[in-house]
């Protein structure tokens, strides 16, 4: 008897995802992160100061009276009553997810699937990422030289009309550059009702802004936070939306059952009963972020960027070798250079003093070479 060779398992697995997988998902890249070592972690924007231990030790005690054989409840009401109370926003209109990137998801699946998502460039690459996965038609405007919104490039694109999603980062990602009141008025006023319109409040602890105001003026509008930033709970992934009770409700349909765990939604809990750290630790990133482009501000062949968040962006003669030189000292930072505008752009998150100081040292000493 002769034997057929069959085709490897591997092969022909390959062979059948290539028909299989919509081709919106096989052409989009995949996330673009590649974890690093390094003793010194500047690169995720995250706060340089861990959830602090007292409030974590309350967390770990109630987790030891709750049931962790029972599903967490549905959809975190005690969690969203609790955020309502935080942000003076009802409780209807907040929706609760593992991060605000799965909210990014959400909103492109309410009002992006087979319609338009525009945003700016450069941009938060999730808002692209998603807009393309779900075969939305993505426009990015260019911002201005300084990084702000391009009031009226904008509104023309808005004026080509919709129906779609709009994303707007408040402080933006990666610049760090905060818009005023009035040009994000300008541009959101100029979407239709057929938008649905993100303010993504990420960084705004460290901006001193809040739009929230903006959005309550309107049904199509969302506000989206974070845990991972100034709360310090990167690890937990916990994200929130805060809109009209309408949208809400809409967005929540596409959440899936039991999203937030019981643990997330018990350390969450416990922070908001005592949010008093995250604006001391704030104005402390603040004030490190301000010290930090003051001292680089006589810089030569580099420039750092002003910027309103916890982190800022360093433009460099070679990227690639800034990068090297830094991770060289122990300092992993982020390159940003393969975006638009942002040539020769490593983002460096705001971190404790003491390596805000070594990376100053690094940065003078690269400039001096
Ligand atoms: C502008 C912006 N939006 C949203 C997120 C996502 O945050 P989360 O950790 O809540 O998914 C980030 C994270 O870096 C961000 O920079």
């Amino acid at each position: 008897m002769t034997s057929v060779p069959k085709p490897s398992t591997a092969l022909q697995a390959n062979g059948h995802q290539a028909s299989a997988v919509r081709p919106e998902v096989r052409s989009t890249p995949a996330y673009p992160f590649t974890p690093v070592d390094a003793p010194f972690k500047l690169d995720q924007n995250e706060s340089a100061l861990d959830f602090p231990l007292t409030l974590r030790r309350l967390a770990v005690e109630r987790m030891l009276a709750r049931d962790w054989n029972r599903y967490p409840d549905l959809h975190a009401e005690t969690l969203k009553a609790k955020i309502g109370a935080y942000e003076g926003w009802d409780q209807g209109g907040v929706v609760v997810t593992p991060g605000s990137n799965v909210i990014i998801k959400l909103l492109t699946e309410l009002g992006g699937i087979g319609r338009r998502v525009l945003t700016v460039q450069p941009n938060f690459s999730v808002y692209e990422l998603e807009g393309r996965m779900l075969g939305a038609q993505l426009t990015r405007v260019p911002l201005r030289a300084d990084f702000g919104l391009d009031v009226a490039a904008m509104q023309r694109e808005l004026a080509c009309g919709g129906p779609g999603v709009l994303f707007l980062p408040q402080p933006h990602a990666p610049t760090g550059f905060l818009d005023t009141e009035s040009d994000l008025r300008a541009v959101i006023d100029a979407a239709g009702d057929d938008w649905i319109v993100v303010i993504d409040e990420a960084y705004h602890q460290y901006s001193g802004s809040d739009y929230k105001s903006l959005v309550q003026e309107r049904g199509n509008r969302v506000s989206l936070r974070t845990f991972s930033k100034a709360w310090g709970l990167a690890g937990l992934r916990l994200g929130y939306a805060l809109a009209g009770a309408e949208l809400a409700e809409n967005l929540q349909k596409l959440v899936s059952a039991f999203n937030v765990s019981t643990l997330t939604q018990v350390v969450a809990e416990v922070a908001l009963e005592h949010p008093q750290y995250v604006k001391v630790r704030a104005e402390e990133a603040i004030w490190e972020r301000e010290r930090m482009l003051r001292e680089l501000s006589g810089l030569t062949k580099l420039r750092a960027h002003p910027s309103q968040a916890n982190f800022f962006l360093l433009r460099t003669p070679d990227a690639a070798h800034a990068y090297a030189f830094l991770l060289s000292r122990g300092l992993l930072v982020r390159r940003q250079d393969r975006q638009p505008m942002l040539e020769g752009c490593l983002r460096v998150s705001v971190g404790t003093k003491e390596q805000n100081d070594l990376l100053l040292t690094a940065v003078l000493e690269l400039d001096a070479e």
